[in-house]
């Protein structure tokens, strides 16, 4: 790897802390549940009168979201080709792609290139190559937290989008449970791979600066991370790491640290329910037009 190239933060340990996250957290059902209803329209108005349809997904991890939201596509449209480009920087979540990919029928049809890299790097081969591919459906799930300049990203996907092409971000909602607590520590917690802790509330502000005509849905989410207050839980453990993005939360923060963001978590960023703690994992989806 050469010196300057990034690393991905979803390998090792974290990979495996963020499909623990994704069991606990029913993040995905909820997606689904969302994407489920707008989508089947969104796809109408983006293929009408298209003789084929390419789409690319921008930090897919393991493809759980793209499967669901490709065979929906080609159910809408089962007689045009599609095609599937997929830019991610994780070399263990690619390979869990590519193997649903081999199981998932309704896949079989789609052509998919694999772009193992980040977004930045793409974005460089992109522009040094004087063909540049259009696509008429671009996602953003979950991963925009993670990109080096927040407006230059935007604008360089949106540069890509075919004619009533759509570009889909889905972030954690501006004042959401994730929100308050990474802006509330964000000397503390943004100091790996996530540099600037954004929520829709930047991302919305960035469109507007960029002009570009939008919608916002909200997707609400929440989840039990009662495990968390228990310090010999190791479930609570291996959430409250991934939430603060870290191998090991009791490691890495100290005493008086782990007491105050979990003091947070409790009182500011969840509502309690029958002696159980749910955390506001309210997530926003934002439709960005051509
Ligand atoms: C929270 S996960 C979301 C994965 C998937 N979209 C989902 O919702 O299940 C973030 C993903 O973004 C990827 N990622 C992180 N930084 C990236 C970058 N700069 N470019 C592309 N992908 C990146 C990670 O490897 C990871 O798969």
């Amino acid at each position: 790897m050469a010196a300057d190239e990034k690393h991905s933060c979803y390998e090792g340990v974290y990979a495996s802390s963020f499909e623990f996250y994704l069991e606990k957290s029913g993040e995905h059902k909820a997606m689904l549940q969302h994407v489920q209803k707008i989508l089947p329209g969104e796809y109408q108005r983006i293929g009408a009168g298209k003789s084929s349809l390419d789409v690319l997904g921008v930090g897919s991890g393991g493809g759980e979201m793209d499967a669901h939201m490709l065979s929906l596509l080609q159910s809408s449209f089962p007689a045009i080709p599609i095609t599937a480009d997929i830019v991610e920087g994780s070399s263990p979540l690619i390979d869990k792609f590519k193997a649903l990919v081999a199981k998932t029928s309704s896949l079989q049809k789609i052509q998919f290139t694999w772009h193992i890299m980040h977004s930045e790097e793409y974005e460089k081969q992109v522009k040094a190559k004087g063909d540049v591919k259009k696509f008429d459906f671009i996602h953003m799930i979950q991963m925009i937290y993670y990109v080096d300049n927040l407006a230059e990203t935007i604008k360089f996907y949106h540069s890509l989008l075919k004619s009533n092409g759509r570009l889909m971000i889905i972030i954690e909602a501006g004042n959401s449970g994730w929100d308050i607590l990474w802006k509330t520590y964000n000397k503390d917690l943004c100091t790996c791979e996530v540099k600037e802790y954004r929520a829709s509330t930047e991302v919305l502000s960035c469109l507007k600066s960029l002009g570009l005509k939008y919608e916002e849905h909200s997707i609400p989410n929440s989840f039990d991370i009662t495990e968390c207050f228990d310090p010999n839980s190791v479930t609570g453990e291996r959430l409250v790491s991934f939430m603060t993005g870290r191998d090991h939360f009791h490691e890495f923060f100290t005493p008086e640290l782990r007491a105050s963001m979990l003091e947070l978590l409790r009182t500011k960023c969840s509502t309690l329910k029958d002696g159980k703690v749910f955390f506001d994992s309210t997530l926003s989806c934002i439709m960005v037009h051509a």
